[in-house]
């Protein structure tokens, strides 16, 4: 796995291309934000007009035209931040949803390993959480970076135009609080990256305590794992308490600040107003000024917060980004040689070893399966039974050799063809949360009734007609409702139903009683006829399915021959059948 390390703030500067396809939306956001502050601008230098003008002149008809521009004024300043927040909602919703689709397809593209090193938890808090918070940022914090600058800036002009040497003071007093806004960054980085994990954390002990609820219960370890559950809780309130006092403080001083300058305007502007270098108009528009310095100041504290939040977030995103899939489709691929795929599987010299493992799991494979036979394989547990087999739909690619189909490195074949050549059943009946229809349809959505059907009965599984809404009843999460074989019965027909042209069956009648997996054999028998299947299996009344028996062993196949022949010639497969004889899974 390759991880770029980005700093945070490169990594919100990365994520820009989001954020190009909302320019037009954007560059409105930014208008109506500066006429707003403009507005907002010109409200105390009309209030000097009336009381310099109107006001000390008597000019009373001036009064009048005045207050209505005022009044204009604040309509203007109302509308333009209603048109801001009204594109806002819309635009920054989309900017998340682009960026979670992408991240979507990205993790689907990535390799089963990917999926195996990472915590589901840190996956969904990434995707959830950490992507509101860009989101935040991107709608609120980026506009408001930009314009209370600009705001700062014309303001502080203003005042130095009405009073110089005051405009300067005034200045002079907001400045320090620029080094203390950037020290706070610093402390709050480290404390926003290290709860946004420690979520992440808590997030994969919450799922697994909620799938893993019967295995707790069953040990009566609900009380432990609620004391873990407690101490990465603790974690997190400690972690957000600490972040909350020290943006308490932060904020605090951010207050005493601008306080402090009026107090100074008022004692100072009392003197200039007396030496006549001040109006009275001038004075009162000179507080109100600078009481608009408050806000922009006091807001990039959050915005920096919020900022650095953002940066923090896309940095963990990135990283998932920044995961290259290692199972690309192949750039420059061939066709299927025969199409339809007669399906002659061949595992030549196969090697594989897992990322971080000491020892290969396989060392040199070679098993030959020609078009339309069935080979069943056997070998004790732990010997790479369901390593092998996950290699032929590429989950993972092998260490060394190749896996052909028709003569074609299954490398070199783009990914959905083969993936549509192979059908699966893997160990664990995985089903999602859908109506068995969808389940069993998921391969080959367009499959109709009566393949269904044929499907269904093929793997025994009729018994879902029965269901209390038949074949539209939904199924929880990993089929909670139905019985361990009555899942696996599921994934079989779902395996068979697309008629691939190889089938890969890991264990797939391993929860079945004798008697259905009788039946279940049976119905395999014929549909097998036609198609190159590599099943594992362990009992001799699977077995019985096979044309050739493979005995994996060692990292290499140690045997093959008929049921009968290894019975005689390979110590090894007669001890295996005659521990599942007994009952007893090897
Ligand atoms: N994701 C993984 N990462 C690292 N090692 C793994 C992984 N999956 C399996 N292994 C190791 O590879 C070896 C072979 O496992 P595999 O699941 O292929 O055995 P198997 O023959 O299918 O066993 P069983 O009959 O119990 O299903 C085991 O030693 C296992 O610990
Ligand atoms: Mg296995």
């Amino acid at each position: 796995m390759t991880h770029v390390q980005n700093r945070p703030v490169n990594s919100l500067w990365r994520l820009r291309g989001y954020l190009r396809p909302f320019r037009v939306q954007m560059t409105v956001m930014f208008l109506a934000a500066i006429t707003s502050v403009a507005a907002q601008i010109a409200i105390p230098l009309l209030t000097k007009s009336v009381i310099d003008g109107a006001i000390a002149h008597g000019a009373r008809r001036m009064l009048v035209p005045l207050g209505l521009a005022a009044i204009g004024l604040g309509m203007v300043e109302a509308l333009m931040n209603m048109i801001r927040r009204w594109i806002q909602a819309d635009a920054v919703a989309q900017i998340e949803k682009t960026i979670r689709d992408a991240l979507y397809a990205h993790l689907q593209r990535l390799q089963a390993s990917f999926h195996d090193e990472w915590q589901s938890g840190q996956l969904l808090s990434r995707a959830t959480t950490d992507l509101s918070t860009i989101r935040r940022f991107a709608g609120f914090g980026l506009i408001f970076l930009v314009i209370n600058v600009l705001q700062f800036t014309a303001v502080i002009v203003l005042l130095v135009r009405l009073n110089w040497w005051l405009g300067l003071i005034t200045a002079a007093v907001f400045t320090p609080v620029l080094p203390v806004c950037l020290r706070f960054e610093k402390r709050y980085r480290v404390l926003s990256r290290r709860v946004q994990d420690q979520q992440g954390d808590l997030a994969t002990q919450i799922e697994e305590a909620a799938t893993g609820i019967r295995v707790l219960k069953a040990l009566g370890r609900g009380k432990e794992a609620a004391a873990r559950h407690d101490v990465q809780a603790t974690a997190v309130y400690e972690t957000q308490v600490e972040k909350a006092g020290l943006l308490g403080s932060f904020w605090a001083l951010l207050d005493l600040i601008p306080n402090a300058v009026i107090c100074v305007i008022l004692v100072l502007g009392t003197v200039a107003v007396s030496r006549h270098a001040l109006s009275l108009g001038g004075m009162v528009a000179f507080i109100t000024l600078a009481l608009q310095l408050v806000w922009p100041v006091e807001a990039l504290g959050y915005i920096i917060a919020s900022g650095q939040e953002a940066a923090t977030a896309a940095q963990r995103v990135l990283e998932i980004f920044d995961t290259k899939p290692e199972i690309l489709s192949a750039e420059r691929t061939e066709v299927l040689s025969t199409a339809p795929a007669h399906g002659h599987l061949e595992f030549r010299h196969v090697g594989f070893i897992y990322p971080g493992a000491a020892d290969p799991v396989l060392r040199d494979v070679v098993l030959d399966l020609p078009p339309g036979k069935t080979v069943v394989l056997t070998g004790a547990t732990g010997s790479g039974k369901s390593t092998l087999l996950q290699l032929v739909p590429r989950l993972a690619d092998v260490s060394s050799g190749a896996v052909l189909l028709d003569g074609t490195d299954i490398r070199s074949l783009p990914l959905g063809d083969l993936r549509a050549a192979v059908g699966c059943a893997f160990e664990e009946a995985t089903l999602f949360s859908a109506s068995v229809r969808e389940n069993v349809t998921f391969g080959a959505p367009a499959a109709s009734d009566a393949e269904v059907e044929a499907a269904l009965t093929a793997a025994q599984a009729r018994f879902a007609y029965d269901l209390p809404w038949g074949l539209d009843t939904r199924i929880g999460e990993q089929g909670m409702a139905l019985s361990g074989g009555q899942r696996q019965r599921i994934a079989l027909a779902r395996a068979i139903l697309a008629r691939p042209a190889v089938l890969v069956l890991d264990d797939p009648l391993s929860a079945l009683d004798v008697h259905t997996e009788e039946r279940v054999t049976r119905a395999l028998h014929q549909i097998l006829a036609g198609v190159t299947a590599l099943v594992v299996a362990h009992r001799p009344s699977t077995v019985a399915l096979a044309d050739t028996v493979a005995v994996l062993s060692g990292g290499v196949v140690a045997a093959t021959g008929t049921h009968r022949e290894l019975l005689g010639s390979c110590p090894e497969y007669a001890n295996l059948m005659s521990a599942s004889e007994s009952g007893v899974k090897v």
